[in-house]
C-alpha cells in the first residue's frame, strides 16, 4: 500500500458522533494514516468542547498528526483529502420542533421522515452546498463523504445543484442493521455478510444475503424477524424508542415476506401506530438531550478536565468505521462492495435513470460504479416513485421559493392523511424556521381553506 499520510477535515466538528471518528480514526492509522486532522463548524463554542478532549486523546495516541478546530472555511478546508461532513443545521433546538410541531396535529414527529424531514432537508440543503464549494474552492481534489441529513433529500440536492461534485452521501441504518444480522446469525461481523439491497435512504429493502461461501441467509433471518423483528435477545443497552423500532420491524417485514426491511418504512407503513406511541412533549430530542449528548459533552469535560483520555468511556463504533472503509476504498481504489446513495443510472432497471438510490456500488478512487439491482416489484415501486417525488418537490421549493410545491411535498408524503393538515403543519414550521428557510413565494391564487 502506498505510504501517502492524509489530511482529513470534520464539518460539523460539534458533532456528537465527532469523539467516536476521531477515536476510530487513531484505532486505524496502521490501515488510514493520517497526517493531518481538522474541525470545522459554524459554532466555535460548541466545537471547542470536544477539540479539547479530541486534542488531548490525539497528543497521547499520535502526537505526530497535526491538530486544527477552526470556524474559518478557508483554514478547515485548506489542503484536505477527505470531508466528514456531520452538520445538522439548526441544532437539537429545530429538530425538537421538526418532532413537536406534526406530533401536536396528531402527524409522525421525526427527524428525517414526513414533515420533520422535509422541514430539515430544507435547512440542510445550503448548509451541506455550502461546504461542497468551500471543499471545490480550497481543495478541489478532495472526496466528501456526507453524514448530514435527511441524506435522501440532500442527495437530490447535491445531485441536480452540483452533480459534478465529488460527494458521497450515506448513512449508517443499513449496516446497523445489517450489524444485527450477524448476530442473529451469530456471525461476528457484518462485513461477513454478502447483500442485494435497493431503495431511497431510509426507505430500501434487502433482496439477498450470503455468507462470503454464496450460502443463502435469507430464510434463517426472514423466520427470526417473522417473529422478533430485528430485536435481539439482549437489549437492555438499547434506548425504548430504539427498541420499539427494532420491534416494529417484524410488522414491516410482513408486508412483503419476499424481502427483509429498512426499520425506517415503519413511519411510510404504520403512521398512526408510530403516534400511538408518540409522547408530543417528550420526542426523540428530549431522549438525546438526556443520553448521547450529554454523555458525549460530559466525557469531554471529563477527559479536559483531567487532561488524559485513558480512562474514557468512547468507544468505536459501525458508524465511525464505515465512513473510514470508504474513505480507504476511495484513497486505495479497492473497489469495495459497500451501500452509499447514487444516482441510479439503470441499476434498478424500472426506475428512472435520475433517481437517488441507496443501492451496493463498488466504491474507488473515482467514485461509486453502481451494481444492477434489476427489476422491482409493483408495491416497492410505487411506494419509491410517490417518496421521489416528495423529496423532488423539496428541492424544487427551495430553489425555487415555491410554498405550493412545498404543500404538494407534504400533501404527497404517505405520512401525513390530509392536505388541510398538511398546510396546518406547513404554516407553523414556515414560521419556526424562518430563519433558516429560503423565502417561500405563495402562487396564485392563494389558497384559501374553510
Ligand atoms: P449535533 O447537533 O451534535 O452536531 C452537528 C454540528 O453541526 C453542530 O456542532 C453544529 O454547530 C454544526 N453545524 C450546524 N450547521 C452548520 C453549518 N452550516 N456549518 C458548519 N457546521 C454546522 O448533531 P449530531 O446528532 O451529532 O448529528 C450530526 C449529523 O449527522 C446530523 O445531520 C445527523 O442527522 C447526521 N447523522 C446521519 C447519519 C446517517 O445515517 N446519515 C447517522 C447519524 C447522524
Ligand atoms: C440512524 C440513521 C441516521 C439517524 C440516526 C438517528 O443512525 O441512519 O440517519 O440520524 O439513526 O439517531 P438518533 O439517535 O439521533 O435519533
Ligand atoms: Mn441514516
Amino acid at each position: 500500500m502506498p505510504d501517502k499520510k492524509f489530511s482529513v477535515v470534520i464539518a460539523g466538528g460539534g458533532s456528537t458522533y465527532t469523539p467516536g471518528i476521531v477515536l476510530t480514526l487513531l484505532d486505524n492509522l496502521d490501515k488510514f494514516p493520517i497526517r493531518s486532522l481538522k474541525f470545522y463548524d459554524n459554532d466555535g463554542e460548541r466545537q471547542q468542547k470536544i477539540a479539547d478532549a479530541c486534542a488531548i486523546m490525539i497528543k497521547e495516541r499520535a502526537p505526530e498528526i497535526e491538530f486544527l478546530a477552526t470556524t474559518n472555511p478557508a483554514e478547515g478546508f485548506t489542503d484536505v483529502d477527505f470531508v466528514m461532513a456531520q452538520i445538522r443545521v439548526g441544532k437539537y433546538e429545530m429538530r425538537e420542533k421538526d418532532e413537536k410541531i406534526p406530533l401536536k396535529h396528531g402527524v409522525v414527529g421525526q427527524e428525517t421522515t414526513g414533515p420533520g424531514g422535509i422541514a430539515y432537508g430544507l435547512r440542510s440543503i445550503g448548509g451541506v452546498l455550502e461546504l461542497i464549494d468551500y471543499m471545490e474552492k480550497y481543495s478541489p481534489n478532495a472526496w466528501m463523504l456526507n453524514y448530514s441529513n435527511p441524506a435522501a433529500i440532500v442527495a437530490v440536492a447535491t445531485n441536480r445543484l452540483r452533480p459534478k461534485s465529488k460527494i458521497i452521501n450515506i448513512c449508517d441504518m443499513p449496516i446497523g442493521i445489517m450489524d444485527r444480522m450477524a448476530k442473529i446469525l451469530k456471525l461476528d461481523s457484518y462485513k461477513e455478510l454478502d447483500f442485494d439491497y435497493y431503495g431511497l435512504n431510509h426507505f430500501g429493502w434487502w433482496t439477498a444475503v450470503r455468507d462470503k461461501k454464496g450460502n443463502n441467509l435469507m430464510p434463517q433471518l426472514q423466520a427470526y424477524v417473522r417473529e422478533h423483528g430485528y430485536i435481539l435477545p439482549d437489549e437492555s443497552g438499547t434506548e425504548k424508542s430504539w427498541r420499539e423500532t427494532f420491534e416494529m420491524a417484524k410488522n414491516v417485514y410482513a408486508l412483503d415476506p419476499e424481502t427483509l426491511p429498512n426499520t425506517y418504512l415503519k413511519y411510510y407503513l404504520y403512521p398512526q401506530e408510530v403516534v400511538k406511541h408518540s409522547d408530543p412533549n417528550h420526542t426523540r430530542t428530549d431522549e438525546i438531550r438526556l443520553g448521547r449528548e450529554k454523555f458525549v459533552f460530559e466525557e469531554c469535560a471529563k477527559i479536559t478536565e483531567s487532561g488524559t483520555a485513558a480512562n474514557s468511556a468512547f468507544k468505536s463504533d459501525e458508524h465511525a468505521s464505515y465512513i473510514i472503509d470508504l474513505c480507504r476504498a476511495i484513497a486505495y481504489n479497492t473497489k469495495e462492495r459497500m451501500l452509499v446513495i447514487t444516482p441510479n443510472k439503470g441499476a434498478v432497471e424500472n426506475l428512472d435513470s435520475d433517481t437517488m438510490v441507496e443501492i451496493p456500488c463498488l466504491i474507488g478512487a473515482n467514485g461509486p460504479e453502481p451494481l444492477a439491482q434489476g427489476k422491482i416489484p409493483r408495491f416497492q415501486k410505487g411506494l419509491i416513485e410517490e417518496q421521489n417525488s416528495v423529496e423532488n418537490l423539496v428541492v424544487d421549493a427551495w430553489t425555487e421559493g415555491s410554498y405550493t410545491k412545498l404543500w404538494q411535498a407534504l400533501s404527497l408524503s404517505k405520512i401525513v392523511p390530509d392536505a388541510g393538515l398538511a398546510k396546518i403543519i406547513l404554516d407553523e414550521l414556515v414560521e419556526a424556521n424562518k430563519d433558516y428557510w429560503p423565502e417561500l413565494k405563495i402562487g396564485r391564487p392563494e389558497p384559501v381553506l374553510s
